[in-house]
């Protein structure tokens, strides 16, 4: 049977902190409703990553994303999962201020998606705002090293921890995220040795991403993983090669409208007219399941 078929039971944020140093959370990113679907049952936890922007939008990077951005793509991501816990980015510009301004759109992004937690980029800064909104019934997820918000500050997307007062920012960050009660920390694009050191050394499972294999898990952005793109980052293995199965598909469909070969009879409706005057509609194959 199915985990569908059974009776299904969300993920809990508690349930995910419980996992430290058991078995790995699985994780991936969404952000459209028939993927969610399709992932919901491999997965532990669905991100309705910020990555958005970049992945579906065509943004360069993530700071332009916006509120509005995140809830038509989280409403979206919870109409069809069930079993994962829903975590929904807090896009950039929308935490910083304060603890205030973030409590206000992280209960905006819980209220109008029906998510269960949110995720933010933790600078050390950000502490006193995660207990903030932990402490008010807002589950908050940590994101550490690489934090593509700023890329505007550090120039680039840039690995972290080459010297070893970077390595010593990032565990700081990851150290005051699980001190104000993050349930989990992503840590992105860190030295191999780093992941684990500061795995070991936060009570919050650690989610890596470009990181280590030692993380409690590991997330991936799922356009990169089904190989959607031509360039991913180096820490993405490919699972699947589907812009060479979209490429293969949509060339046919095109050479099939060109030769007038599409579509064929049984993909046209006949609509005769009966002898009352009413039209009888020819049932096709797939008729009536869209459209
Ligand atoms: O926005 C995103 O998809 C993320 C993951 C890469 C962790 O933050």
């Amino acid at each position: 049977m199915s985990r569908h078929a059974e009776t299904v039971r969300r993920v809990t944020a508690p349930e995910v902190r419980a996992r430290k140093g058991g078995e790995p959370v699985v994780c991936l990113t969404a952000y459209t409703a028939p993927m969610a679907k399709i992932l919901d049952p491999h997965c532990d936890l669905l991100l309705v990553g910020d990555s958005v922007g970049m992945v579906v939008h065509g943004l360069p990077n993530t700071v332009g994303v916006t509120m509005e951005m995140m809830i038509l793509h989280g409403q979206a991501v919870m109409r069809e999962a069930q079993h994962a816990l829903v975590v929904v980015d807090m896009p950039f510009g929308s935490y910083e201020a304060g603890a205030e301004q973030a409590f206000a759109n992280a209960t905006r992004l819980l209220k109008e998606t029906g998510a269960q937690a949110v995720k933010v980029e933790a600078g050390e800064y950000i502490g006193a705002t995660i207990k903030f909104l932990v402490d008010r019934g807002v589950p908050v997820m940590g994101h550490v090293g690489l934090r593509p918000q700023a890329v505007n500050v550090d120039g680039k997307f840039r690995a972290k921890g080459r010297t070893r007062e970077e390595r010593a920012r990032v565990l700081a960050e990851a150290k005051a995220a699980d001190e104000a009660g993050a349930f989990a920390i992503v840590v992105e694009g860190v030295d191999e040795t780093l992941a684990p050191e500061i795995t070991a050394a936060v009570r919050a499972p650690t989610i890596g991403i470009g990181a280590s294999a030692k993380c409690d898990g590991q997330i991936l952005v799922t356009d990169d993983l089904l190989g959607l793109f031509e360039w991913t980052p180096k820490f993405v293995r490919r699972y699947a090669d589907l812009k060479a199965t979209i490429d293969k598909a949509a060339a046919a469909y095109a050479a099939d409208v060109r030769a007038r070969r599409f579509p064929a009879a049984a993909e046209t409706y006949v609509l005769n007219a009966s002898p009352g005057g009413k039209p009888q509609r020819r049932r096709v194959a797939g008729d009536g399941k869209r459209g």
